[in-house]
């Protein structure tokens, strides 16, 4: 992709991969959806963190999530991923009602549409670095050989040695992990994408890579949800920000 290309209006309808949606539908939809945990091993204490967040997330359009630290970020987005349940309103992605899913239907939607980079990296020890990054393909069935090219184009984008490729990523260094997590989850072209803080521990050379990911993930008609707290990455990939402390309980009427 070329440095100067008009990012934001490059998606098109004639590139749309994602004809299982109505034309208009939102590929991530948020409606009132309140949040609040119980703390059972404490007295029952009920801890309402959001109330009446709405959002939508088109085809092609970034979303980040600013507030500070604390005003519930990363809940949103868990409660998107489904791993948090809502404890009111509807989470719909790719026309799927999370709040009302079957565990096996979450794990579809994870596994065909909506991929998450998760701040740090999680995976089974001993599996080598070039299986992590190519597992969700071949969670998919695609050919093996497809699967491990592309995830040797990945590794080598984001500057991960080649001699590193055959080692568990479970001894890397954090910049090293976070790369690994990024090939990872940029591996499959997810109509959705949740990605929590996908920079934070990057040089520029890497910084710039995954942000141009992001730029072309963007042009292929992904809808993504982002936190950056690099507020030149945000500007740049972001079409709109929103607050979640708009959602603090206490705003609500
Ligand atoms: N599993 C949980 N159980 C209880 N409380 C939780 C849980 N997860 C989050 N919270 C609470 O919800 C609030 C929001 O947390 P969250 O992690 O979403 O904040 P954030 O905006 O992502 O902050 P940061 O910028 O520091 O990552 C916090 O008060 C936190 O303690
Ligand atoms: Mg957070």
């Amino acid at each position: 992709m070329t440095r100067n290309m008009p990012i934001r209006n490059c998606w098109s309808p004639a590139f749309c991969r994602f004809e299982y949606l109505e034309k208009d539908e939102e590929m991530i939809e948020l409606v009132d959806v309140s949040k609040s945990f119980t703390l059972h091993n404490q007295g029952s204490a009920v801890i309402p963190v959001m109330t009446g967040a709405s959002l939508r997330v088109s085809r092609g359009e970034c979303v980040a999530l600013t507030g500070a630290s604390g005003a519930g970020k990363s809940t949103l987005m868990r409660v998107i991923y489904g791993n948090y349940l809502a404890s009111a309103g509807t989470v719909t992605v790719g026309g799927l009602n999370v709040t009302l899913a079957e565990p096996r239907q979450i794990l579809a939607l994870r596994r065909e549409t909506l991929g998450y980079v998760s701040q740090f990296l999680r995976v089974v020890p001993r599996v080598p670095t070039l299986e992590v990054v190519a597992e969700p393909l071949l969670a998919l069935g695609h050919d093996r050989q497809m699967a491990l090219d592309r995830a040797a184009g990945l590794l080598a984008r984001l500057n991960i040695p080649q001699r590193l490729w055959a080692l568990s990523p479970t001894t890397f260094s954090g910049g090293e992990q976070q790369r690994v997590n990024i090939a990872r989850g940029f591996a499959h072209d997810y109509p959705a994408l949740l990605l929590d803080e996908p920079t934070a521990s990057l040089d520029a050379r890497n910084r710039e890579t995954v942000l141009e990911l992001i730029e072309e993930a963007k042009c292929r008609g992904a809808a993504i949800v982002g936190i950056f707290h690099d507020s030149e990455a945000r500007q740049r990939v972001s079409d709109r920000d929103i607050d979640v402390s708009q959602f603090a309980p206490g705003l609500a009427q």
